[in-house]
């Protein structure tokens, strides 16, 4: 039996801090006592990990990974390799990553490629959702097998038509499904269908640089999309989780239905906490390295969201992580801005931007852990065995110091893509040590894990209705 001490930290979950020695046995928690105290000090370790001075947090619970994903006729830059060390660097031990059903194929064919993509090669554990793009009555009956075996929760998308885009009736009957066999259907809230016209009439005037990606992907066509998505959730009687919320339009929709009692949840994404449209705008296509759908909005929506996660009418902060170089890949779009791939890297930065907030004074310390690690973790059913640090739980553990200064930087990151999207941006704060089940995978800021350490985790159904 291997036996860890974490010695002398403020312990931070999403419901108590304390000071306290967390003991972790054969890659779980097993106990916590308050620090200095005879029980804590009667524990005997093979390894003491000293967090005097640091906070002791569980690690990150990212629900929104697309590492390899196939887009625009390219690939996401980071493998599942590259993409769970990152996450580790960045204090996140669990990701739920998006499996693809391809048009025309199963969803099995589809989760199969991408178990094939993951298994040996992940830092961390991870999970799998499932992006549905044909919606028919084998695929259907396939969804409850997913979700009897771990695979709980299903995108769909009201974006990019002729792409992974499902039609109000396809998106109807999935929603009834997953109403009987307790699957939770995530929605990508945009109206694609005007949207494309939009693209077109843009192209067609001549404007082609990225900016115009934000102007034509309105706000508008996002709340549009959140409202149509919640009543036909409504009316299946299917709970719903809108993905990648930017526009503050589409947080009022959120909020209106949540008042009227409906199980409806929003997850926003650093991008659109801490970017905006001024750098879509950056000149000489720079631009294009901040090109994501949802896109960046004006700075003004920027309060609503944060009012949103205040206020719990945004539960989940992700990072949709989704790189793509800005050479050779970002620039496949130049002259047409619609074709450069949608995406931006952050899987590394989600913990410690979020912990920003904190010193900012958007969030408390407590919500910082709620929204990055517990309430992710129940939403998508892996509660508390990820999302917090209690006896029983994984071990996943993050000593985290909270003054430590820090400036982030493509120069000093490790996912893999040349362009960091927070280039230069100076934040407090700082993982110390990572453990993944009890294992080191990150021991004062040295990379110590291994591919294949992580291991696929099925998912319970979602542990966050009312
Ligand atoms: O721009 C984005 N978000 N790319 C990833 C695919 C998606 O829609 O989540
Ligand atoms: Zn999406
Ligand atoms: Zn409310
Ligand atoms: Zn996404």
């Amino acid at each position: 039996m291997s036996r860890t001490v974490i010695r002398g930290g403020l312990v931070i979950t999403a419901s108590d801090e304390i000071h306290a020695d967390v003991l972790i046995e054969d890659g779980r928690i097993a106990a916590l006592a308050a620090s200095g105290t005879p029980a804590a000090e009667a524990w005997t370790a093979d390894r003491v990990v000293d967090a005097t001075g640091k906070y002791v947090v569980p690690g990150g619970v990212d629900v929104h990974t697309h590492m390899e994903l196939p887009f625009g006729g390219t690939f996401a830059s980071d493998t599942f390799e590259t993409g769970t060390r990152a996450a580790a660097w960045g204090g996140t031990t669990t990701i739920v990553d998006f499996a693809v059903q391809s048009v025309g194929r199963s969803l099995r064919e589809g989760l199969d490629t991408w178990h094939a993509k993951a298994e040996g090669n992940c830092a961390i554990d991870y999970g799998f959702h499932m992006i549905v793009s044909d919606v028919d009555a084998e695929t259907l009956k396939e969804m409850d097998l997913l979700v009897e075996e771990g695979v709980t929760s299903f995108k769909q998308f009201m974006a990019y038509p002729g792409v992974f885009y499902s039609d109000d009736g396809q998106i109807l009957r999935a929603m009834q499904r997953s109403a009987e066999n307790g699957g939770l259907i995530m929605m990508h809230a945009e109206n694609g269908i005007a949207i494309d016209v939009l693209v077109e009439q843009a192209l067609a005037r001549g404007e082609t640089d990225p900016r115009y990606h934000g102007e034509v992907r309105k706000a508008l066509l996002e709340a549009e999309a959140t409202h149509r998505a919640i009543r036909l959730a409504q009316v299946a009687g299917a709970p719903l989780y809108v993905v990648h919320v930017s526009a503050a339009e589409a947080v009022a929709e959120l909020a209106r239905a949540r008042d009227d009692g409906l199980n409806v949840f929003g997850e926003t994404c650093p991008q659109y906490l801490f970017l905006s449209t001024d750098n879509l705008a950056e000149p000489g296509f720079e631009g294009a390295k901040y090109v994501c759908s949802t896109p960046l909005r004006p700075r003004e929506h920027q309060a609503r969201l944060w009012q949103g996660l205040r206020t719990n009418d945004l539960q989940v902060v992700s990072t949709d992580h989704c790189p793509f170089c800005f050479v050779g890949q970002k620039e496949l779009g130049r002259g047409d801005f619609s074709k450069i791939p949608n995406g931006l890297p952050g899987v590394e930065n989600r913990m410690d931007l979020l912990h920003q907030a904190v010193v900012d004074g958007h969030i408390g310390r407590r919500r910082w852990i709620e929204i990055a690690c517990a309430t992710p973790a129940r939403m998508f059913g892996l509660y508390p065995k990820k999302g917090t640090i209690a006896p029983g739980a994984d071990a996943d553990v993050v000593v985290y110091d909270p003054h430590a200064e820090q400036v982030i930087s493509a120069g000093t990151h490790h996912m893999n893509v040349d362009y960091s999207a927070y280039e230069g941006r100076r934040v407090t704060g700082r993982v110390e040590t990572v453990l993944s089940r009890g294992e080191p995978v990150i021991t004062e800021r040295e990379y110590t894990g291994r591919a294949g350490h992580g291991v696929y985790t099925p998912r319970s159904t979602c542990q966050y209705l009312h």
